[in-house]
């Protein structure tokens, strides 16, 4: 049997975190998380409840009472399936919001770092190599234009909202703004992290590249 190994995959929105996340995955037989899905339940929640997203105490609060699963592409908060409804402009904006408040991150983190008890997974996120596992045996740092970004977020199936790619685009960059400028884990790339430009790259091509990275992890002593 060979070791499981914790695979961070971070970058910005659109950058192919979910499809090569997903993929490689599949290939080793791990878990794949989407932390954002957290950050979205959680903001999700907020919202339906009237929590004001400015009050931190208040989100930790409702974070700490929920349970969220997250089973593939299956998100669920306290057994309700919220994996379309979190995916809108609205929602968007609520998890970014609430991504910026340190107790959230809290309550989020140590649960990110439970589910990686053991290895065996693949976490996306903004922070999962920097912060959640900096420990982390693969790191990859997964970019692309602006352009492009935007372009594959537009077509995305599992996104509803804004139809024009301009509209796509301005909220994509002021999202990206937000994650890159807060003060607790602001997105970048981890120092160890391997960074791959998906922009011109075919998905089959990435996903190998990642699956070699993990080979040569697993046969590395350690
Ligand atoms: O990946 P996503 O777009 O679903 O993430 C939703 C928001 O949560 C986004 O603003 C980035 C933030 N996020 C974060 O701060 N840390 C993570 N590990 C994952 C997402």
């Amino acid at each position: 049997m060979s070791r499981k190994l914790i695979v961070a995959i971070d970058g910005p929105s659109g950058a192919g975190k979910g499809t090569i996340a997903r993929a490689v995955a599949a290939e080793l037989g791990y878990r794949h998380i989407d932390s954002g899905a957290m950050y979205r339940a959680v903001g999700w929640k907020a919202v339906r409840d009237g929590v004001p997203l400015s009050d931190e105490g208040g989100v930790r609060a409702l974070a700490e009472r929920s349970t969220i699963d997250i089973d593939g592409p299956v998100v669920r908060i306290d057994g309700v399936d919220i994996s379309r409804v979190i995916r809108t402009p609205a929602i968007d904006r609520a998890a970014t919001a609430v991504a910026r408040l340190p107790q959230v991150r809290d309550v989020l983190v140590a649960r990110q770092r439970a589910l990686g008890e053991g290895g065996g997974i693949v976490m996306e996120g903004r922070d999962i190599g920097t912060v959640v596992f900096p420990l982390a045996d693969v790191k990859i740092y997964l970019d692309a234009s602006e352009h492009e970004r935007a372009r594959r977020r537009a077509q995305d199936p599992a996104h509803t909202g804004p139809t024009t790619l301009a509209e796509v685009a301005s909220a994509l960059v002021e999202r990206d703004r937000n994650d890159r400028t807060r003060h607790v884990s602001p997105l970048y790339a981890a120092a160890d992290a391997q960074v791959i430009d998906t922009t011109d790259q075919p998905i089959a091509d990435v996903v190998r590249d990642v699956l070699g990275l993990v080979q040569s992890r697993l046969t590395t002593a350690r």
